[in-house]
C-alpha cells in the first residue's frame, strides 16, 4: 500500500501482488519472478485437501532451507535413507525448477524415524521449486501424490521461519487418507525438518562454498536463485 508517492519525505511501503491460496498468504515481490505458483496452487486445491502443518524458526537463511531438496548427499546420513537418491534437475522456462528422482527407504512411512524393517521401498520424489523461499514436494505415485509445501520466510537477522502445509489427494484408489495417516505425514515431515535443523544451525554461511562433483544440483539451484537476487 502506498501512503505517499510525491517523494516529499513521507513514509511509503511498496505494493506487491499477493494471493491467499492453499492456506497461505503468498507475495510476489518482483513480477519478473512469477514462476506459476498461483496456477499450481489452484490445481492443487481442486485435487487435494489442504492440511495445516507446523512452523519452525531456524537459524539459517531461507534459501538454505529450500536448497535441501537439491542436496542428494544428505538424504542417507541425515534422514536415514538406504542410499544416495538418484536425482535430476530440470529447469523450466518461466516456471519452477523441477527435481525428480527415487528415494530408497526401508521404513513404512517415508519420513518416520523408526527402525528400518522389511525390504527397502522405492518412492517417487518430485519437487517444484518456485523460488528460493518456496518448494512443493510430491511424494508417492504421480496420479495421487501427497504434497508437502515448504515456505521459508527470511528475517532481517539471517534466520527464517519455515511453514509447512500438507496436501493429500481428495480421492485415492485405496480410499482417502485416514486422520491417522495424515497426522503421520505431518509428524513425519516435522521429524525430517528437525533432523535438518541440526545441520542448518551448525552451518557457517559466511564462507564461500567450494562445490564438488556431486554438487551439480545445488549449483543449478544457486544459479536459479540468482534471478531472484538470492544465492551465490
Ligand atoms: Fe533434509
Amino acid at each position: 500500500m502506498q501512503l505517499g508517492g510525491d517523494g516529499g519525505g513521507r513514509f511509503q511501503v511498496g505494493r506487491h501482488r499477493s494471493t491467499v491460496r492453499a492456506g497461505g498468504l503468498f507475495v510476489l515481490s518482483d513480477p519478473s519472478c512469477d514462476t506459476g505458483l498461483e496456477g499450481f496452487l489452484d490445481g492443487l486445491q481442486r485435487s487435494h485437501r489442504i492440511v495445516s502443518g507446523f512452523s519452525l524458526r531456524v537459524r539459517v537463511p531461507a534459501e538454505y532451507v529450500i536448497e535441501n531438496v537439491f542436496d542428494a548427499d544428505h538424504f542417507a546420513p541425515v534422514h536415514g535413507l538406504d542410499r544416495r537418491p538418484r536425482l535430476s534437475v530440470h529447469p523450466a522456462e518461466g516456471g519452477p525448477l523441477r527435481v525428480e528422482g527415487d528415494l530408497d527407504m526401508a521404513r513404512p512411512n517415508r519420513w518416520q524415524a523408526a527402525e528400518p524393517e522389511g525390504d527397502p521401498a522405492r518412492a517417487r520424489f518430485r519437487a517444484l521449486v518456485f523460488s528460493p523461499n518456496l518448494v512443493a514436494t510430491e511424494l508417492g505415485p504421480p496420479e495421487e501424490p501427497n504434497v508437502v509445501i515448504t515456505a521459508a520466510t527470511p528475517a532481517c537477522d539471517g534466520t527464517s521461519t519455515v511453514r509447512v502445509t500438507v496436501a493429500v489427494p481428495r480421492t485415492r484408489a485405496g480410499g482417502p487418507l485416514t486422520v491417522r495417516e495424515v497426522a503421520s505425514l505431518v509428524s513425519g515431515s516435522r521429524t525430517a525438518f528437525e533432523q535438518d535443523v541440526v545441520i542448518w544451525e551448525h552451518l557457517d554461511t559466511s564462507v564461500v562454498p567450494r562445490y564438488t562433483e556431486g554438487d551439480d544440483l545445488v549449483r543449478a539451484y544457486r544459479a536459479y536463485c540468482r534471478q531472484f537476487g538470492a544465492g551465490r
